[in-house]
């Protein structure tokens, strides 16, 4: 009784390291639900001095994205509009969480990312613009707002909170007309009936779900699983998780089944820029929906940047 016990006990501690050992190979140490739990430092205590004055410059490109890095966002969208809370909320892709997890493998481009190149791509898809040279200002102020939020976090570890919390597989199989009335019910008011947010002149109140103004089939959020997870969270703004998981299911469905601007990965031909890149099952971009093939009449990619370029 006792041997078996023992043995099996050491099957499931080799197994365990085995685990650690894989996961650390390839990628930051993940305890799952053991994660460690991480705060990051007040927002006034930001140091008075040139340090602190890069850290203050990254959070406010971060809350205020067109207005402070311009010549590199081609739609409305700030970087806070996901990673809410300035950057500071668990299961909203946290800032403090991200930077320990680099440099990394990316399956998305096939190499190891360093921290800017990683930011380089929310610019390129998430705010619909272009990439922002990896030495630019930019780039280094976001990445001291980055570095100043994480102080005393472990590296390599990934910490409770990060990223977006993965919901199980829906019971039914995510659903348009569903969608549409949970989106209806929850959403409309602010992000508009027809997704495309609410403006103020030029000043975004409510961002842009879908449409032109926002962000474009190459983003991380038109991912279904990675959209529902966020909304499950975070959405309706101030009511997290009081929809079930199959309403967030079904309203990411839903949002995600619209024309927003082109993958800036565009080769000409939607046939082939899908089988490229979007030929997850969950990936809708190709298919056709209510009689329109999506990606087939995105504006092109880039936004207000391309507008004025022209
Ligand atoms: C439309 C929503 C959206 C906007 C706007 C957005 N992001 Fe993201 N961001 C995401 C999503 C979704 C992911 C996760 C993508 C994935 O890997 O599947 C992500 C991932 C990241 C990561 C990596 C997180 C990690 O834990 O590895 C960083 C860093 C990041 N974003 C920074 C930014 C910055 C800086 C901006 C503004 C310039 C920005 N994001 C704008 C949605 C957004
Ligand atoms: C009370 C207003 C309100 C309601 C209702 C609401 N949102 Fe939002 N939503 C916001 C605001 C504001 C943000 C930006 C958050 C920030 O800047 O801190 C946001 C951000 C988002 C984003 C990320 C940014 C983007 O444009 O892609 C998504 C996706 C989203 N909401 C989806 C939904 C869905 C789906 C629902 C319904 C289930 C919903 N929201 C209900 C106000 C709202």
């Amino acid at each position: 009784m006792n041997r078996i016990i023992t043995s099996e006990l050491r099957a499931l501690v080799l197994s365990c390291s085995l685990a650690m050992l894989t996961t650390g190979m390839a990628q930051a140490v993940d305890l799952g639900d053991a994660a460690p739990s991480f705060s990051p430092p007040d927002a006034h205590s930001i140091p008075n001095n040139d340090f602190g004055k890069m850290v203050l410059k990254g959070q406010a490109i971060f809350l205020n994205t067109p207005q402070n890095a311009s010549q590199f966002v081609g739609n409305q969208l700030n970087c806070v509009s996901c990673h809410m809370d300035a950057g500071r909320r668990e299961n909203a892709s946290p800032l403090w969480a991200a930077y320990v997890l680099y440099p990394a493998y990316r399956s998305k481009n096939g190499h190891v990312n360093t921290l800017a190149e990683r930011l380089q791509g929310c610019f390129r898809y998430s705010m619909n613009g272009k990439m922002p040279p990896p030495d630019d200002q930019t780039i280094v102020a976001l990445e001291s707002y980055m570095y100043w939020l994480a102080q005393g976090a472990p590296t390599g570890v990934k910490l409770k909170g990060q990223g977006f919390k993965r919901l199980a597989e829906p019971a039914q199989k995510p659903d348009y007309v569903r969608g549409e009335q949970v989106y209806a019910q929850n959403c409309a008011l602010c992000h508009g009936a027809d997704g495309a947010g609410q403006h103020v002149g030029e000043r975004m109140v409510f961002p842009a779900l879908w449409g032109d103004g926002s962000y474009n089939w190459g983003a991380g959020m038109h991912s279904i699983p990675t959209a529902a997870a966020f909304i499950k969270a975070n959405m309706p703004l101030g009511k997290g998780n009081s929809l079930t998981d199959q309403q967030a299911w079904d309203v990411a469905y839903y949002m995600n089944a619209h024309e927003r601007p082109q993958d800036p990965r565009f080769n000409g031909s939607v046939e082939e820029t899908q089988k490229k890149y979007h030929d997850a099952k969950s990936d809708l971009y190709g298919q056709t929906i209510n009689g329109v093939m999506l990606g087939a009449h995105s504006t092109p990619s880039g936004g207000r940047l391309r507008a004025k370029a022209q």
